[in-house]
């Protein structure tokens, strides 16, 4: 299985929806589409605005998700929250986690390239990834980068924003922040994604 299709199934597990929110689905915005076409409105909210037309049932807010204030203005709570590939950019992962699942009413769709469970501590300890040190980058770049680039490396320590890896996150974590929040985890995917990571996503209900 390759990780679209894994997003796609975890959403056609909650499919239709009354509305769903799409947070950071400017760039893909393959999930937002597939959501329009199984008769569900969208609203993505994401810092850029999409590339290629979208579907009138898609509407694009433009802001910054992890900012609870810019949020309260500018949406309103969905009955389906989507969160796919945009907890490993965000500066406080959990707490912009915990803001989005604020904002759906009963189901999430959630993953993203987290940290192999073979290589995480057995504390499940994440990782800040501009922490590491240059000569240890090596095995932990992911392979799709095709290996270390430049002479700062694939995490640089000094020019850290919403766009670059920040965080390596083991499933296990991943779950239990789910889990903690309040809601129950109906389905998982794990899908090979680089030597060290692995794409894992669930489905959760409240
Ligand atoms: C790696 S892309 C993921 C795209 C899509 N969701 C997917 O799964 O393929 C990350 C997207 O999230 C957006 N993004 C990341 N952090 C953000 C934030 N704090 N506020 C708004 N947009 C953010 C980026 O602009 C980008 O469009």
């Amino acid at each position: 299985m390759d990780i679209t299709k894994a997003k796609l199934d975890l959403l056609d597990m909650t499919l239709p929806a009354a509305i769903a929110l799409d947070f950071g689905g400017a760039r893909h915005t393959a999930y937002a589409e597939h959501c329009a076409a199984r008769g569900t409105p969208v609203t993505i909210v994401d810092a850029n605005i999409p590339r290629v037309p979208i579907a009138p049932s898609i509407t694009v807010v433009r802001g910054n998700f992890a900012d609870a204030g810019f949020l309260r203005g500018a949406v309103k709570p969905a009955e389906l929250g989507i969160m796919y590939d945009i907890l490993l950019h965000q500066y406080g992962p959990l707490d912009t986690l915990r803001l989005m699942l604020a904002y759906a009413s009963d189901a999430v769709c959630i993953g993203q390239p987290c940290l192999s469970p073979a290589r995480s501590s057995p504390e499940e300890s994440m990782v800040f990834l501009p922490a590491v040190p240059l000569h240890r980058q090596a095995d932990l770049v992911p392979r799709f980068q095709d290996g270390i680039y430049g002479d700062k490396g694939f995490f640089q320590p000094d020019a850290y924003t919403c766009a670059q890896w920040l965080w390596g996150i083991p499933p296990a974590l991943l779950r239990c922040w789910v889990e903690r929040e309040g809601w129950t985890i109906a389905a998982e995917r794990t899908v090979p994604y680089s030597p060290g990571w692995v794409w894992w996503g669930c489905y959760a209900t409240r």
